[in-house]
């Protein structure tokens, strides 16, 4: 497949998966979200007509729960919705998005970039970039992430280093059923045109690295 052809079908990949998360983003706010919230109210108004305190504390721990499933909601809405990059930019995005996942760790993003990737390309490295980091929250127990945003080679490259337990990358062939992140990342970065190195070892850390090149149209290509 002709460079140009990956590109295409990347994009579109892009837009129709970033499509369906808006989609799904929608029901979370104006269907699940009102229920729960409409419940809740209810709740509130059958606290008032009680007067057993053990009624009424069976009635806050229900509260609490359903407090609990909008919060979670709310935190899916989140990571469903892509961030305005006309307002924001690249870093600012990846910023923000760490800073709301895990307020408690010490992190850094430096952006080094001239400009602006185009669009689908700040689209794909947010997407990436944004696993990478819910991977270094999730499985690294990490104290510092790191990332930064770099010219390299014509192209964008996007480096998120974590200092936490790091993992066995020869398992990266053989990727346990249902646990998509890097092979997704992998394979995302390659039908870009690009290329995604992941380097850790037990006990030391690790960084990911991914590499896009500038433009879907740079040196003349056009994708049919
Ligand atoms: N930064 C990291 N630190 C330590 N281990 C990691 C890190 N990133 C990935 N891993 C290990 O590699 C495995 C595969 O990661 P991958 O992102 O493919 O799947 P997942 O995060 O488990 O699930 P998914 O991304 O599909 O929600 C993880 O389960 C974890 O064991
Ligand atoms: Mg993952």
């Amino acid at each position: 497949m002709s460079r140009p052809q990956r590109r295409s079908i990347l994009a579109r990949l892009e837009e129709a998966q970033e499509e369906e998360r808006r989609r799904i983003a929608a029901d979370l706010h104006d269907d699940s979200i009102q229920v729960i919230t409409a419940a809740d109210l209810r709740l509130a108004a059958l606290d008032r007509m009680l007067e057993d305190p053990a009624l009424k504390r069976e009635v806050a721990e229900i509260h609490q729960t359903l407090q609990l499933a909008v919060d979670r909601l709310r935190k899916l809405l989140f990571e469903l919705l892509p961030p305005a990059f006309d307002r924001e930019g690249l870093s600012t995005a990846l910023e923000t998005y760490v800073a709301h996942r895990e307020p408690a760790i010490e992190f850094s993003v430096k952006d080094e970039l001239e400009g602006e990737p185009p669009e689908e390309i700040r689209r794909t490295l947010f997407r990436m970039g944004q696993e990478a980091i819910n991977n270094a929250l999730k499985h690294a127990g990490a104290t510092r992430l790191d990332v930064v945003l770099s010219p390299q080679d014509g192209g964008t490259s996007l480096l998120v280093a974590d200092d936490g337990r790091g993992f066995d990358v020869e398992g990266l062939g053989r990727p346990a059923p249902g646990h998509i992140g890097l092979p997704t990342m992998l394979e995302r970065a390659s039908l870009g045109g690009g290329w995604c190195h992941i380097d850790s070892t037990p006990g030391g850390g690790t960084t990911v690295q991914v590499w896009l090149p500038a433009s879907p149209v740079a040196s003349g290509e056009q994708p049919r």
